[in-house]
C-alpha cells in the first residue's frame, strides 16, 4: 500500500524531469533506451513511445509490476521490456543500447563508480546518457558527478541545473555525456 502511495507521488511530482530527461537524450525512432530505476515507469514508457525498444531496469518487483501497468500496450508489443536487475549490474550485453536515462536513482546505487562502468559497457560508442537527481539527495557536487562519469569512459560531459514546475518540485543536478568513440 505505502509502494503504490510513494509510486504515485513519484508519478506525479517526477513526471516533468522523466519527460524532460528523454527529450534532452534527443530519442529517436530507431533506437534503444535503457531506463535505470524507472520507479512507476513515467519515463520508461515516454522513452518508448519513442524509440524502437526501451529497456527498463530496477531491483524492486513492486516498482517492476507497477512500471508493466503503465506500459502494459508498449510491454504487450514488445517495445518496453523490464528486468529485475540493478544500474550495477544489468545483465544486458556490451555495446547493446544507443542512450541510458537515469532519473532520482545515481544517489541510491550501491556503488557509483560501478553503475556507471556498466552504462559505459552497455551504450554502444557514441551513446549519450542523460542523468537528473533531486540535488539535495546528491551527496557531491555536480562537479564530481560529472569527473565521475567522465574517468567511466565519457567525453562531452556538460552539467547544470533546473528547477522543474510544481510547487512540491525541488532543484535538480542535471548531466549528459557521450560515450567515448574506441579510439577517441
Ligand atoms: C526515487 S525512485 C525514482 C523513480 C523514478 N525514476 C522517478 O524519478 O520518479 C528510485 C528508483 O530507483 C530504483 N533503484 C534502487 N536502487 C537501484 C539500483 N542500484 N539500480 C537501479 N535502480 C535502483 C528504486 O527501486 C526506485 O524504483
Amino acid at each position: 500500500m505505502l509502494g503504490r502511495i510513494g509510486a504515485a507521488l513519484m508519478a506525479r511530482g517526477n513526471a516533468a524531469v522523466e519527460q524532460q530527461v528523454v527529450d534532452i537524450a534527443g530519442v529517436r525512432d530507431d533506437e534503444t533506451v535503457l531506463v535505470l530505476g524507472p520507479g512507476p515507469g513515467v519515463g520508461l514508457r515516454a522513452a518508448g513511445e519513442r524509440a524502437a525498444a526501451a529497456i527498463g531496469v530496477d531491483p524492486s518487483e513492486d516498482m517492476l509490476r507497477i512500471s508493466a501497468r503503465r506500459c502494459a500496450d508498449l510491454v504487450r508489443a514488445g517495445t518496453v521490456r523490464i528486468r529485475k536487475a540493478t544500474a550495477e549490474q544489468t545483465g544486458l550485453e556490451d555495446e547493446s543500447v544507443d542512450v541510458a536515462l537515469t532519473v532520482n536513482n545515481v544517489h541510491i546505487w550501491s556503488d557509483r563508480a560501478a553503475g556507471f562502468a556498466e552504462i559505459a559497457r552497455v551504450l554502444r560508442p557514441g551513446g549519450r546518457i542523460v542523468l537528473s537527481v533531486h540535488q539535495k539527495f546528491l551527496p557531491v557536487t555536480r562537479h564530481q558527478l560529472a569527473s565521475e562519469v567522465e574517468t567511466a569512459g565519457f567525453t562531452d560531459v556538460q552539467s547544470w541545473t533546473w528547477d522543474p514546475p510544481g510547487v512540491l518540485a525541488t532543484r535538480a543536478v542535471q548531466l549528459r555525456a557521450v560515450k567515448k568513440a574506441v579510439n577517441a
